[in-house]
């Protein structure tokens, strides 16, 4: 039997997130907060290369009931480890886990100019974002805390102010929980649009909606959780950040964004050569992606989706055999074109599909998984997509 996960309506979600904030604090929220997860639909490891990334919005959200206490402190619940503390207690790799994410945008919104006594908060949380899927989950939990503490604390949330809030949670990320991510996921969970995939453009920051109506065309997009962990704070993420910015910094460019293919041989090692190869081809079949897209050729994305995915197992290496099977899988099943999404080393893959094959698409991942004696997938249907973050309650 394949498992789906399915997203919760905000209503329940606020609901979930109320109800445990009261059992653990014994007092109602002033409101709860709620951002979504993200697949990427192409535009993979070169975030932080200045390149071009066209995430898309899950219906799957992270909700965060919240209260502010007004004193600098926090106290922060999930259904794991509870943390207590002051700002004064977070730094590089403090506090540990899945707090860093909350208390790390608290720590980040200092450099915005409140003082901390403004915005001490008790917060819980609920989510059916999956934990350590490649889907987001961390940036889901920082981007609807920081728009909680924008919201109590009379912060500018307009497209401008959500710009700010997104650079405080990737500091977060970057510089409490230690993941030397890009801001791909954050940008997405605050500034995405329904019923729209986001152009960010990390080379200036900006971003644009890109209309995006899959059912429309009769076609879906399937998301494989291959539950094979997946952990950005383990060394290979940062290592293939610092291979980019070597081939950056060899060929004498401020980022990839600035090479082009014919300039990658005189970088001489081999390595370093492929790393660079995959990041300016992949900001290449973002540039064919949106040409297609802006042509109705949505089909034709399928094939620059398996080419994303194989230029990131074979000249990235940042795939493994559970999002290979499951790529291989789906294409096997008739999908038009599947890839390994997110930071990979584990995590989620998509497929784009025709949308009565869903079902035949997830059967055979499935199956093939369970030939191959992996874990068992589950599977996520991106449905007309996520909202980004906004008040739910
Ligand atoms: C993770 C990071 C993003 C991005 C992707 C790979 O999701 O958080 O910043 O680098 O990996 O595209």
């Amino acid at each position: 039997m394949t498992g789906w996960i399915v997203p919760r309506s905000d209503t329940d979600l606020a609901a979930a997130a109320t109800t445990l904030f009261a059992a653990e604090f014994g007092v109602r929220p002033d409101g709860v907060w709620a951002a979504p997860g993200r697949v990427n639909l192409i535009g993979e490891h070169v975030d932080y290369a200045e390149g071009l990334s066209l995430p898309i919005a899950l219906p799957h959200s992270t909700a965060v009931a919240v209260r502010g206490r007004g004193d600098g402190r926090m106290r922060l619940r999930s259904g794991l480890e509870p943390w207590d503390g002051a700002v004064a207690d977070v730094g590089p790799g403090a506090p540990a886990g899945w707090a860093a994410y909350l208390a790390g945008v608290v720590w980040a919104l200092r450099r915005t100019g409140l003082p901390d006594s403004a915005f001490g908060v008790d917060a819980a949380v609920a989510s059916t974002v999956p934990i350590g899927a490649g889907l987001s989950s961390s940036a889901a939990l920082e981007c609807a805390l920081a728009l909680a503490v924008a919201d109590l604390s009379g912060l500018p949330a307009d497209d401008a102010g959500r710009a700010v809030l997104a650079s405080c949670c990737v500091a977060a990320e970057n510089e409490v929980a230690l993941a030397p991510t890009g801001g791909m996921d954050q940008a997405i969970a605050l500034r995405g649009q329904a019923g729209h995939a986001l152009l960010v453009d990390s080379a200036d920051g900006s971003v644009a909606a890109v209309p995006l109506d899959l059912a429309a065309h009769g076609l879906t997009l399937l998301v494989i959780d291959t539950r094979a962990p997946h952990r950005l704070v383990d060394g290979q993420y940062a290592q293939r950040r610092r291979s980019v910015e070597q081939a950056a910094a060899r060929l004498g460019v401020p980022s990839l964004r600035h090479a082009v293919v014919g300039d990658l041989r005189r970088l001489g090692d081999p390595v370093l050569t492929r790393r660079a190869r995959h990041v300016v081809g992949e900001i290449g079949r973002v540039r064919e992606t949106l040409r297609l897209l802006e042509s109705g050729r949505i089909r034709d994305v399928g094939a620059v989706l398996t080419a994303s995915h194989v230029s990131l197992r074979d000249d990235f290496e940042v795939s493994c055999p559970e999002l290979d099977s499951a790529v291989d899988a789906a294409l096997a099943a008739g999908a038009l074109g599947a890839r390994m999404t997110g930071g990979g080393f584990g995590g989620s893959a998509i497929a784009l599909v025709e949308e009565g094959e869903v079902d035949v698409v997830a059967g055979q991942v499935h199956s093939s998984a369970r030939a191959s004696g992996l874990e068992f997938p589950a599977f996520l249907r991106l449905g007309d997509g996520g909202r980004a973050a906004r008040r739910i309650a």
